[in-house]
């Protein structure tokens, strides 16, 4: 990124979502992180599933405090910060902490402390949030310059995902949305997934959506979560870790500010039709 003089230097924020959990947020977090890391960006990660955060352990990185020890005011960012892999550095949030599952004011208004004062020294900020719509998702969505909506090509997920787009749309209608399809078969698998949520969102909603890319289904994810480590660094050459290095390419290639929205694909030829979102649409009978 390059800094305009006398604008104080930010990171490009990127808030991970899903509508349902299980869907790769986090390994897409990480190994995009990783692998923007690799090379050369200046990058953090900020986990921001809040009370139920996994980036640490995904990284098998220990960390002695959490974000939740910042927002309640104990410790201070530098306290938590912990060295990643690749260069990155990682905010790591509490697990099984109830009392950041739905933030005070005073809490959000130090989030937003926290991610300016992160942001104020790196190239990029990645938030891996929770699943789902919640008041906590929503709210730092809002913090993001970009959001990126990751679903499985599985029915259930690409339902949960619309959900989510929507809700992220009503409360931010100019808000760049990005979708990526994890763990498909191939391209084509996942630019199907795209073009039902693109074409729902269109008809339904009158918003045009972008596709950020795909992430092949790849043993080497799982087996890199059981060593603790990005599948950029321990498998480069892994089919999953060309997808990722892919989507991190895109990410460096952004400035902070998106551009607008390009016209949207053709609606699908597809089974899971338009029709399906109709009726989710549908007011619902007493
Ligand atoms: N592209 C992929 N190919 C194969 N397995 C994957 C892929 N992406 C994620 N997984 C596996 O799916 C599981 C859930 O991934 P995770 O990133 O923790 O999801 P989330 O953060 O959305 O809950 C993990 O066990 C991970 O190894
Ligand atoms: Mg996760």
């Amino acid at each position: 990124m390059t800094a305009t003089a006398g604008v104080p230097r930010r990171a490009a924020i990127l808030a991970i979502t899903s509508g349902k959990g299980g869907v790769g947020k986090t390994s897409l977090t990480v190994n995009v992180a990783a692998a923007l890391g690799r090379a050369g960006h200046r990058v953090g990660v900020l986990d921001a599933d809040l009370g139920l955060g996994n980036v640490d352990v995904m990284l098998g990185l220990t960390p002695g405090a959490h974000l939740g020890d910042v927002l309640g005011g104990e410790k201070t960012l530098s306290d938590v910060l912990v060295p990643g892999p690749d260069g990155i550095i990682v905010i790591p949030a509490g697990n099984g902490i109830r009392a950041l599952t739905s933030l005070s004011s005073p809490q959000w208004q130090r989030l937003a402390e926290v991610i300016d004062e992160a942001s104020s020294a790196l190239d990029f900020l990645l938030l891996d949030t929770a699943p789902g719509v919640s008041d906590n998702v929503i709210g730092l969505t809002a913090l993001a310059d970009r959001v990126v909506v990751v679903t499985s090509y599985e029915p259930t997920a690409i339902v949960d995902a619309y959900a989510v787009i929507k809700l992220l749309m009503s409360a931010g209608p100019d808000r760049e949305v990005g979708v990526v399809v994890n763990a498909v078969r191939d391209a084509e698998q996942g630019e199907l997934v795209f073009r039902q949520l693109s074409a729902a969102a269109t008809r339904f909603l009158g918003v045009k959506l972008r596709y950020y890319g795909f992430v092949i289904r790849d043993s080497a994810v799982g087996d890199s979560v059981l060593e603790q480590r990005p599948v950029v660094s321990r498998t480069p050459d892994a089919p999953a870790s060309r997808c990722f290095r892919r989507l991190a390419l895109r990410v460096a290639n952004w400035s902070r500010r998106p551009t607008p929205p390009r016209p949207s694909l053709p609606a699908p030829m597809t089974p899971f039709s338009p029709e399906d979102f109709a009726r989710l649409e549908a007011p619902r009978c007493a």
